[in-house]
Parts: structure tokens; sequence; C-alpha cells
């Protein structure tokens, strides 16, 4: 949508408008009014299509109100479609679009005690009410993540979608009906409610965004610069087992619709905000406990936005700030909207945690692929309580595409407990001596040239007999996420490899303890206690085994898989191409790499001295797949699918059902358990129905149970 060009010049205009206060003045309104307009565009697409800001929240807003001035200064240059006459950008990605019940709007931002008595005012002015009466608030966190727009009909959930451009958005259902934080049976006709609209936040845990992170390395896949891109994207996957998988939750903030079966608006009995949410936590929905408030006076209000600035970093998931709501509904109604917010709630946004350093120089680290990646070392800061010293810079394309320089002042931003990143370089402040960042082409290790796999972000040391890459996949070996070999880290494991004592994995399992005992700073007693860490690991499952052997590709749930498939480890060598790609879930690349790996005469004499040592090559219960588990929702069940499913192939499903420890059934019989049934579900659906045994699911039913 935008050439790199362009991106570069709205760019450099953004920086020009954030750094000089004058800039405006010496424009002519209706241009300057146009600029502003384009730049907001701009970072909204950065921001909410491609999920990858180049400013921050707070200098986007401060674009937002410098546009918001010049049109209220110049009310001509107001036109329909700019970015302060509607709510926010298009987004389009192909999906089906779904108009929102009622539009889903933006909240109005303060950022100190000043903005939040002036907000208190305003509600006075226009609510009519007398200055030395409190006005109840309730207060909540701003959940940073994605919001989604919830339908109940008839106690059903009938539709999820996200919030677009405020009037439609896109239809997600698939994806919510997926996720467990969602119930889909909700019982709104206790409360004489037959269709409802609620608006809530997907988040992930800032824990669980790590561990996506961590997997998507490993599967040499970039990483989500945030949780809330992780949870954004995860909305919006073709497979609805993706957004499971990220272990996406749903917080309900609003109930903004509900009517009884006469269309009568059912809103009006539920006297406040803090009641709504109150009845949305009691029907099964994730709701905000601790972290709300119904606070008496805005100086209650800011008291708790500040208790809660203080303490974000302790909340498990990702706050930008607190959303300040009037709580009764009759005074909102008498203040009522503009096109942009109601005018009776606001956000208290949470001072950034940025910080600036400068970059004193970059080292270039060599990983167990190769990988050789470049790690900037900063003029040590401290980032919302943290130290920072040291942050990654991913590759050369990054470092290029922010232009960032040797001794360039950087700005650092640190979301929550997530690794701090730069966001850029704060070009205007250069002084001349910066210099470019130098990518080497050789091994920083070995000195071999260096070479870039097409479609790959990383340059490579290709060299296998690299002493950084060979101790790399030694440190890999035996850490917590492969063999997990107690006491073996990284300083021990290169003490060990400078010896001469491990010089391959194999090595690790025939050590000479009576040697070790004697070290510096060892005694009888560690060398034992590593021993009994290395036997223990010797019995691993053989998934864990997989994993360790450093295949590129071939990350921990691949591992699974295909441990799941076999008996011996060494059955792996005569698999041709084909098995591995029989395997669903598994790719080309883990297949290719994974058989050449076992064909490779050198690695099979390893396998085989690490087989001699005594580590298990044996399938154990624990590699199984959960066919034929006792403990699986679906085992012993068996299960037809009918009719055409809309989010996998009959084949898939049939897959997923075995994985889940069911079998697969050609026709409805009496010894049927299961019916699911996808569109134009026909003569087997009546059969079944006849039968009376079998338990009909729909598909959306099927994934969930699955997904329990
Ligand atoms: S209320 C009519 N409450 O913030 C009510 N919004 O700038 C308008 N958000 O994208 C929104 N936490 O998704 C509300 N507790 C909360 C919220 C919240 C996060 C998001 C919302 C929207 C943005 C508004």
């Amino acid at each position: 949508m935008y050439s790199p060009e362009q991106q570069q010049t709205l760019t450099e205009l953004t920086k020009k408008i954030l750094s000089d206060a004058e800039y405006g003045i010496h424009q002519v309104p209706v241009q300057f009014a146009e600029q502003l307009r384009e730049l907001i565009r701009f970072h909204e697409w950065r921001y909410y299509i491609m999920n990858d800001p180049l400013i921050s929240d707070y200098e986007y807003d401060v674009l937002y109100k410098k546009l918001q001035e010049t049109e209220q200064e110049h009310p001509d240059l107001i036109i329909a479609d700019s970015p302060t006459q509607r709510i926010s950008p298009d987004i389009s990605t192909g999906q089906e679009t779904v108009s929102h019940l009622t539009p889903m709007l933006s909240l109005a931002n303060s950022y100190d005690l000043n903005d939040l008595i002036e907000f208190d005012n305003q509600i006075r002015k226009l609510a009519g009410i007398d200055p030395a009466k409190k006005i109840e608030y309730c207060v909540e966190p701003k959940y940073d993540g994605g919001s989604i727009a919830i339908v109940f009909e008839n106690d059903s959930l009938i539709r999820a979608a996200t919030r677009g451009d405020g009037q439609n958005g896109e239809d997600i259902s698939n994806n919510i009906l997926a996720l467990k934080s969602v119930p889909r049976k909700v019982a709104f006709s206790d409360h004489n409610i037959v269709k409802a609209e609620l608006r809530g936040e997907a988040l992930i845990r800032k824990d669980q965004f790590e561990k996506i992170n961590a997997e998507r390395e490993e599967e040499g896949l970039s990483r989500f610069a945030n949780p809330r891109n992780a949870a954004t994207g995860g909305l919006r996957t073709k497979d609805p087992r993706e957004t499971a998988d990220r272990k996406i939750e749903v917080f309900v903030y609003q109930l903004g619709f509900a009517v009884d079966s006469n269309h009568n608006d059912v809103l009006q009995t539920i006297p406040t905000h803090d009641e709504g949410i109150e009845l949305l936590g009691q029907l099964g929905f994730k709701i905000p406990v601790n972290e709300r408030k119904v606070c008496h006076g805005i100086h209650e209000v800011e008291e708790f936005c500040q208790l809660w600035q203080k303490q974000r970093d302790s909340f498990d998931y990702e706050i930008d700030g607190m959303v300040i709501k009037v709580n009764d509904r009759k005074i909102q109604e008498l203040c009522g909207y503009t096109s942009h917010h109601p005018r009776w709630a606001i956000a208290f946004k949470f001072q950034a945690k940025q910080a600036t350093s400068r970059l004193e120089h970059v080292e270039f680290q060599v990983g167990k692929m190769g990988s050789v990646t470049p790690v900037a070392k900063v003029t040590p800061v401290s980032l919302a309580g943290v130290t920072v010293s040291s942050i990654s810079l991913h590759n050369e394309e990054f470092i290029q595409s922010r232009d960032i320089r040797l001794g360039d002042m950087v700005l650092l931003e640190r979301a929550g407990d997530v690794i701090p990143y730069i966001v850029k370089s704060l070009a205007d402040v250069r002084k001349g001596d910066e210099v470019p960042i130098i990518f080497p082409e050789n091994c920083p290790s070995c000195n071999t040239r260096l070479v870039r796999v097409e479609g790959e972000a990383a340059w490579r040391c290709i060299n296998e007999k690299c002493h950084e890459k060979i101790i790399q996949r030694l440190i890999f070996h035996a850490s917590k996420d492969a063999m997990d070999i107690e006491g073996l880290g990284e300083s021990l494991i290169r003490k060990f490899y400078d010896l001469g004592w491990i010089k391959d994995m194999a090595d690790i399992y025939t050590l000479d303890y009576e040697d070790i005992s004697k070290l510096d700073g060892f005694g009888k007693k560690s060398a034992e206690n590593l021993r009994k860490a290395i036997e223990t690991a010797k019995k691993n499952p053989i998934h864990r085994f997989l994993h360790s052997l450093s295949i590129h590709h071939l990350g921990k749930k691949a591992s699974k898989l295909l441990a799941g498939q076999i008996d011996n480890v060494m059955d792996l060598k005569e698999w041709p191409i084909e098995r591995y790609l029989a395997i669903k879930d598994i790719g080309p690349k883990v297949a290719k790499n994974t058989r050449t790996f076992f064909t490779n005469s050198e690695n099979v004499e390893l396998l085989e001295r690490i087989q001699s040592a005594g580590v298990n090559f044996l399938s154990t219960n624990e590699d199984k797949p959960t066919i034929g588990r006792e403990d699986t929702l679906l085992s012993g069940k068996t299960i037809l699918f009918t009719g055409t499913l809309s989010t996998m192939g009959r084949k898939e499903a049939e897959k997923l059902a075995e994985n889940a420890g069911a079998k697969n059934l050609g026709a409805v019989s009496s010894n049927l358990n299961i019916l699911v049934t996808g569109e134009n579900a026909g003569s087997k659906l009546e059969k079944a129905k006849k039968l009376g045994t079998v338990e009909i699911l729909t598909e959306q039913q099927f994934l969930e149970l699955i997904n329990n």
C-alpha cells in the first residue's frame, strides 16, 4: 500500500513535526491539516494493518491532537474522511465483513490529574451535576490487545468480529469459538436478554507470549514484537486451532447492546456500568475483578490509576492505562457521544515504558544453526525498573530498515516483562560521527564466509566444524527445553569443551566423573550430582532427544509429532521424505532437514555412540500420540463426519479426531458415538437422529471439544 520511498518520506515528515513544536505555525493550515491526515493514516496502517508501528502511542496521540486543534481552529477544513471524523482505519484482509450492532467507538485520552479534573468538570456541565457532588466512576484496565465484539442470540454465541473501522469489522467467529475463555452458551435468557453484543479485548498472557516467541524462533519464524501483535494476528488467522494454540484470552469490558424479545432495551434495567460487568462475570465471562473499582470522585480515580501505573508490571497481561467510565447509565446518556468516543469515558494513559540510550558497539553472536545475530550494546539505562545494556538487533535488514548506526541515540521500549527492543534511532540528534554498522562477511568464530539462504533474513556460518556453533548446539542439547540436564549449563559446557572432554553430544554421556571431581571448584558431591542428572536424562522420552539434535526447523511440536510415529529413533534412518510429509503439520522444511540428518553417515555414527552410551532411543508412553490413551476426551469413541466442513477438510478433521483418541467410522450404525455435522448434512444426520444414541455435534462444538 505504501512504497518504501513513500514510507521514508512520511517517516521523515513525522520526525520533523514531532521534534519541532513550532512546525505547524509556519504552515498554511489547509496544507498542515492535509499533512497530518496523511501521517495519521500512514501510522494507523503501520499499527493496525502491518502490526509494526513506527512511532509510540504517545507520538501518535500528539499527531492526532495537532490535527484536532487545527480543525477546531479552522472548522472549514474538516473533511468527511478525516481521521478525526471516523473511528479507526479500515482493516481489509479478505475475510468476511460484518456490521456491528452499535458502532465500536474509541476513547478520549488523558495523561495527568489536570486532564482528569477537566473531564470531571465536563461531565458536570453536560449532565448538570452540582460541583459539590462527587460523581461515581468505574475504573478498569485499558487492556492492550485486540478489541472484539461478540454477539449472542437466544443464549448462543452467533458471531464475533474485530473492531475494523468501528462500523464494520471482520468476521472471526470460528476463531473465537475455538477459545476456552469465551463461553458459547450463556444464560442471557435468565435476565430477559434475547440478543446482546459484548465488547472485549483479546489478550495473551505475558508468560505465554514468551513461550510463543521461543517456539517461533526455534521454527525459524520471526518474533512478535509484543503480546498485542501476537493476539491481533492470532484473531485473524485462517485456522481456529492456531488462535487456540496462542492461548488467546478475552476479557469483556462493556455490555454494548441488550434487547428482550420485543426489542426493548434491557440495558435500562441495569443502572450502572459496574453492575453490567458484574453480570457478565456471573454469566461466565472473564472480567476485570481486583483491577476494577467504583471510585467516588475524581481524586479517588486518580489514586487508583496511579496505583495501577506502579503495579502494572505485576499484572499478567499488558495494560497501557486505565479506563474511567461514568458509572451511572442515566448520567452517561446525558453526556452522549462524539463520532469518535463516548463523552462519559476517558482513558488514563500510563507513561510509555521508553528510554533513550547510546549504541556503543555491536556484537555478532553465532547461534546453534550458524545464524549470526547482531546484538546492540548500549550504555546501561534503566527501562521500566530493569537495567538494559544488551538488545538484539535481529538481522541485517532490521538494522538497515531502521537506519541504526554506531554511536546513535536509540529509543528503547519494553512492554511489561517483554524483552526490550529498539523502536528507532534518533536521527535528529546525530552529531555527525555516527557510522553505519558493517555486517561481517565472515563468521566471527571460525572466519568461514557467511552465506544467506534465499528467503531467510539471517546470514549463516555453514561450517559444521565451527567451534561456536558446536558449543551452542551442546548448550541447547543440555538445556531445559531439550534433554534438561540439570547443572550442565553454558559455563560448564565451555569448560569441558576447552578441556577436550566434550567434543560432541555423545561425549556428554561418557564423561569421567573421577576427573571432574578433581576440577577446581568441583568435588565428589557435585560430580556425583552431575552424574545423576546425566543418568536421569538418558531415560528421557525420545521427543526430547529428537528436539535436542538441533535439526533446523525441527521444533518442540514437530519433534513430538515425529516421536509419536516411531518405535525407535533409528527408524528414521529408513524413512523416505513422503513418510514425514504424510504427518499432518510436518512441513517440507522439517521433512527435508530431518531426512538429511538421518541419512548422513557421520550423524548416524554419532547416534550409534549416543545409543551405546545408554541414551534411550525407544518410544515411551510420553511419546505416544494421544490415540488410544485413556485420558483423552475422545478415547475409545467412534466418530463420523458428514456434510461440508467450513474450517478444514474431511481428512484433516479425521486426523484431528484420531489424534484425540477417536476411531473414524464410514457409516452411521449403532456403533457410532459421535456425528459431526458440516453444511448440508443429509441422510446420515437423519439416520443418526433416528437412532437416538448418537451425540450430534456441530463442527465448532467438535473443535472446542478437542481444544479442551
Ligand atoms: S471502552 C464505548 N474499556 O481501547 C466504550 N475500551 O481507545 C469504548 N480498551 O480499541 C471502549 N480496555 O478495545 C473500553 N476497559 C476498556 C478497554 C478498552 C481496552 C480498548 C478498546 C478500544 C480502545 C479505545
